[in-house]
């Protein structure tokens, strides 16, 4: 019963690693990390949730169809239809459910965590900010629920680099950290019962010569969340024999969760119309059998364990006293409950970090979750289970009655699907075939032989198929967001001369029409601010019509914006002066500063008087540069010292207070907007 993997983790830990993308890939739920810098951040979506539901279908007729128990009750009521695995190209599809082979869309949903984490408002958001590159670059770690290796192909097609950590593999990270934290002392042996929402997995650990883990069982029983859920709705009551009623099953869920804390529960069940009464000794009678495999697996474990052995248990499932109890029975209690998606995916950056670790270069047996046949001429014959699960790098020998086809099929809780089908020719007679794995993780069977025969591989999907879709959908998004800048850059545009026109319009310049100029500069404000969903025609339709219709008073206005920033300009070029003058202790240095001051306090923004302003202006600049060259010539500078220049100073401030009028104005008229209107 017990296997023996000859796998080993030597706790030698890579001084660092870069950074890599962790994809916990449950049922129900997807969690993602980002490793880097020895830090491990689990990212939120747009509503800050650490996980994301696990979607194999989508948006279908107004319901989203999610993995897990809800889209098991759909493919068990065998709705089958196909559809096209994108995700935003819903509503194209009208008699929708969920795809035949739907774990294609477990690929396509890694795709999602890139492109639409946050499929909600359409941004791309946690996973490459923070990887500012495109993290399809970076390493990308995936801890599968029970994917198939048909899965695990199609997952390759969008990450051809893509590793996965199997559950014991994880099992032993998770302990190896658990040493690391120092949360446990180094012991000999260690065992892990995780119990799931799908399977019980128990893996046991032995540590050699103080340096080594090395995975020394693993099993994988059927005692999961669901399992005991269908035996609880048992007890319930039936629903019109609809017994995965969704809604119904979720309430059975709570149900089944609140008898972990009580002896009794009464629970109003909406599917019956009825308040029903379970106690905790009924549910408990109705679960026998279901725990017998774990408690077989835990005596065999018990039968070979060392009295000091530490003992985890992990997982939903581990709540329920009666779990519990039979595990505190056969291997003893247990104190060390490591738990959190933080822990697991810290054990998995610990994995990670491990020299070779998950390329598995020793001769390990892996396991697979669930049985395989393979079916010949319409017949099945078991090849992998759990008694029998297969070691790689070794060649099996399969007696096969003369056929021209071989399919590889999973039996998934009683659901059959095809995993791998070849066509076979020329075989003659009945023979050996002789089949050889090189890595279950890295795809089923690596060749098989049969004397005489050409075999080949029958795609069951077509992958260019897939990968063109994904490359059009990709080009769609990356059309839509830049069609999407420009139409906001568009939008602002057009915002901001409306803003800076109705500033120019209500700060005293002699305009015609001011008042009805200004009611309709305020509507088209308003206008953009109400239409959210704009396109560029529409943006640009107004945009010009506005420039059209105010051609002579936007003249005036660009106009204006020259004058100020030629005002600008000058404005420097007098500082310097008027500074130059004061170094060189020249007296009319006031005197010209006080006459700017005044030309400054005696002007308007009316166009004859910038004019006669700039002229005036000018020709002081000019006087104060022919003069300070004079000075220049006539007089050497014996030294340097310092005229206080506070007036001056306190005279340009207030020039350029009044040429960047601009801006001051902005905040006075934002405040109180409605100004003029008599
Ligand atoms: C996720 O959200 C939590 C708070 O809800 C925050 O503390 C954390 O920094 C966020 N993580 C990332 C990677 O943004
Ligand atoms: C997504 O859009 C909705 C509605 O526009 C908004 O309420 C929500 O805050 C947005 N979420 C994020 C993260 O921007
Ligand atoms: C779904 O498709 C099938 C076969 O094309 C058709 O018979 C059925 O009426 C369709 N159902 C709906 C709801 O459109
Ligand atoms: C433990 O160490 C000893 C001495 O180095 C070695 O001979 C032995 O093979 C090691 N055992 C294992 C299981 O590695
Ligand atoms: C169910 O029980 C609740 C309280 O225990 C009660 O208020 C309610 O009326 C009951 N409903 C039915 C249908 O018996
Ligand atoms: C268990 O631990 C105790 C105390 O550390 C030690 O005396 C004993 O030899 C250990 N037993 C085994 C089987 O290692
Ligand atoms: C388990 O713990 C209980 C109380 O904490 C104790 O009475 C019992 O002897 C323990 N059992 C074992 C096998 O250590
Ligand atoms: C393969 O072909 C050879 C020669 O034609 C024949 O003798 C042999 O029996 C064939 N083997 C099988 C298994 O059909
Ligand atoms: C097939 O393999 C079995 C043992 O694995 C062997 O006994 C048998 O002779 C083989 N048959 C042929 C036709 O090679
Ligand atoms: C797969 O899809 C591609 C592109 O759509 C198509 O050209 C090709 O013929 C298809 N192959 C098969 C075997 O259907």
């Amino acid at each position: 019963m017990v296997r023996l993997l000859i796998f080993t983790i030597v706790i030698t830990l890579l001084a660092c690693c870069q950074g890599a993308v962790i994809v916990d890939f449950g049922h129900e739920h997807i969690s993602v990390a980002w490793y880097s810098n020895n830090r491990v951040d689990i990212l939120n979506d747009s509503h800050g949730n650490r996980n994301v539901y696990s979607k194999i279908a989508y948006r279908c007729k107004h319901q989203d169809l999610i993995y897990g128990q809800q889209a098991q009750s759909i493919i068990g009521n065998q709705l089958i239809n196909t559809i096209s695995p994108l995700y935003n190209e819903m509503e194209q599809i009208e008699n929708c459910t969920i795809q035949q082979d739907f774990t294609s869309l477990l690929a396509l949903q890694i795709d999602n965590l890139f492109y639409k984490l946050d499929n909600e408002n359409n941004t791309r958001i946690s996973l490459t900010d923070l990887l500012s590159l495109d993290s399809r670059h970076s390493s990308y770690f995936i801890i599968p629920s029970t994917f198939t290796p048909y899965d695990i192909e199609r997952i390759r097609l969008i990450l051809p680099e893509v590793q996965f950590i199997t559950k014991h593999k994880l099992h032993a990270g998770m302990i190896l950290d658990a040493v690391l934290k120092k949360v446990i002392d180094i012991k000999d042996e260690y065992v892990m019962i995780d119990c799931g929402a799908h399977e019980t997995a128990i893996t046991k650990v032995k540590m050699i010569n103080g340096t080594q883990f090395s995975i020394v069982s693993s099993n994988v029983i059927p005692l999961s969340i669901h399992q005991l859920n269908k035996k609880l709705a048992g007890l319930v009551g039936s629903v019109r024999g609809v017994s995965e009623n969704h809604n119904f099953m979720n309430q059975i869920n709570e149900l089944r969760v609140k008898l972990s804390s009580n002896q009794e529960i009464t629970m109003f069940i909406e599917e019956l119309e009825k308040n029903v009464t379970i106690t905790r000794d009924q549910f408990n009678s109705v679960i026998v059998d279901e725990l017998k495999p774990l408690e077989n697996v835990l005596n065999n474990i018990k039968s070979e364990l060392n009295e000091n052995a530490t003992i985890f248990v992990i997982g939903g499932l581990s709540y329920t006293p009666r779990v519990k109890e039979l595990i505190e029975q056969t291997v003893g209690n247990y104190s060390i409950r490591l738990s959190g998606d933080q822990y697991l995916m810290e054990s998995a950056k610990t994995l990670i970090t491990l020299d070779n670790m998950l390329d598995s270069p020793m001769n390990i047996i892996d396991i697979i979750p669930y049985p395989i046949n393979i079916k010949i001429n319409e017949q099945e014959i078991p090849f992998i289970n759990n008694e029998h699960q297969v070691t790689l790098d070794q060649v099996y020998n399969i007696p096969l009655s003369k056929t021209n086809k071989l399919e590889f099929v999973a039996d998934i809780d009683g659901t059959k699907r095809s995993v791998r089908i070849y066509s076979i020719e020329k075989m003659e007679k009945d023979t050996n075939a002789t089949i050889y794995f090189s890595s279950i993780e890295k795809g089923f069977v690596s060749s098989i032989q049969i004397e005489n025969s050409t075999i080949q591989l029958i795609p069951i999907f077509n992958s260019s198929a897939i990968k063109e879709e994904i490359k059009e959908q990709r080009e769609k998004e990356q059309t839509k967001r830049e069609s999407e800048a420009a139409i906001i850059a568009k939008r602002q545009e057009y915002e901001m001369l409306l803003n800076d026109f109705k500033r120019y319009i209500t700060s005293g310049i002699d305009i015609e029409n001011l008042e009805s100029i200004f009611v309709d500069v305020e509507r088209r404000i308003v206008w953009l601010e109400d239409q959210l969903d704009l396109n560029l025609e529409d943006i640009e339709k107004e945009y010009n019509e506005f420039k059209t219709k105010y051609e002579k008073e936007l003249a005036l206005y660009f106009d204006f914006q020259m004058f100020n920033l030629r005002m600008e300009t000058m404005g420097t070029k007098i500082f310097k002066v008027i500074e130059e003058m004061r170094l060189l202790r020249m007296n009319q240095a006031q005197e010209y500063a006080k006459k700017i001051n005044d030309a400054v306090q005696h002007t308007s923004n009316r166009k004859s008087d910038r004019e006669s302003f700039e002229a005036s202006i000018s020709k002081l600049y000019d006087e104060m540069t022919n003069k300070v060259h004079k000075k220049k010539r006539s007089i050497t500078l014996r030294g340097y010292w310092q005229i206080f220049g506070y007036v001056m100073v306190a005279i340009f401030v207030i020039l350029i207070l009044y040429l960047s009028f601009f801006k001051s104005k902005k905040s006075t008229v934002t405040k109180r907007p409605h100004i003029k209107h008599h």
